[in-house]
């Protein structure tokens, strides 16, 4: 696929397993973000196939099975968490327990009344979530979901993000730090546009020799450039 007649993605090939936090990872610039827009639908693509949840991506059909949050946090500042969760409801043409769902599964009931430029930077990503998860989707598409979030924050993050997994959902979680894809079910590893190798962590770990992701990252790149 290409952007501005840019070869940003080529021969992708990947499938992510329903009911399991799936981690694209790879470094900045490496079309995480690219793939992922393929994958709401978001973003048109020049070649290839792409199906999910049994659709093409794109479809109408798809609209109320993925949520999806985006790189840059999506939320108003000005509105408080309820608000903000109900104007996005509204969109969806959810309802009132809709809301309460939401605010419950991630944590921030206690917050509902507060404005979301006086939340914490851990809660904001709370909130942003909330409104991806409105309409109950199936798969939630979370775009560097934990950037510039504190070590325990994030891990904060990605509990939550298990137990989303648990109750039924398919997340896919895009990030560019190793250590988080030793949280995931199932690692996507991307270069330059490349798929350079995906699996389960241990998987990964077995197949490279390995004792750490970052070194078995490193490892498969070095053997790319043999
Ligand atoms: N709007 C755009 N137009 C042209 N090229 C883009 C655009 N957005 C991103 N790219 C290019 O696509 C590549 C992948 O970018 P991106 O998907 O944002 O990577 P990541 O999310 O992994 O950091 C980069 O080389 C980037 O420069
Ligand atoms: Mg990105």
């Amino acid at each position: 696929m290409r952007r501005k007649g840019v070869e940003v993605l080529s021969d992708i090939s990947a499938s992510f397993k329903v009911g399991t936090v799936t981690g694209l990872i790879g470094p900045s610039g490496s079309g995480k973000s690219t793939l992922l827009r393929c994958l709401v639908g978001v973003q048109r693509f020049e070649s290839g196939t792409l199906t999910i949840l049994g659709h093409p991506s794109g479809t109408a059909e798809l609209r109320g099975d993925i949520g999806y949050l985006s790189q840059n946090l999506a939320v108003y500042n000005d509105l408080t968490v309820a608000e903000n969760v109900k104007y996005f409801a509204s969109l969806y043409s959810s309802t009132k327990s809709d809301v309460t769902r939401v605010l419950g599964e991630v944590d921030m009931t206690d917050f509902a009344g507060k404005r979301v430029d006086q939340l914490s930077g851990g809660q904001k990503a709370r909130v942003s979530l909330a409104v991806a998860l409105v309409g109950n989707p199936k798969l939630l598409i979370l775009d560097e979901p934990t950037v510039g979030l504190d070590p325990l924050l994030r891990e904060d993050l990605w509990s939550l993000f298990t137990d989303l997994a648990a109750s039924d959902r398919t997340l896919i979680i895009s990030s560019h730090v190793m250590d988080e894809a030793e949280r995931c079910q199932y690692l996507v590893l991307l270069r330059e546009g490349k798929v350079l190798t995906q699996g389960t962590p241990a998987e990964i770990r077995a197949r490279t020799n390995s004792p750490t992701l970052d070194s078995a990252f490193l490892a498969l790149i070095k053997k790319e450039r043999r």
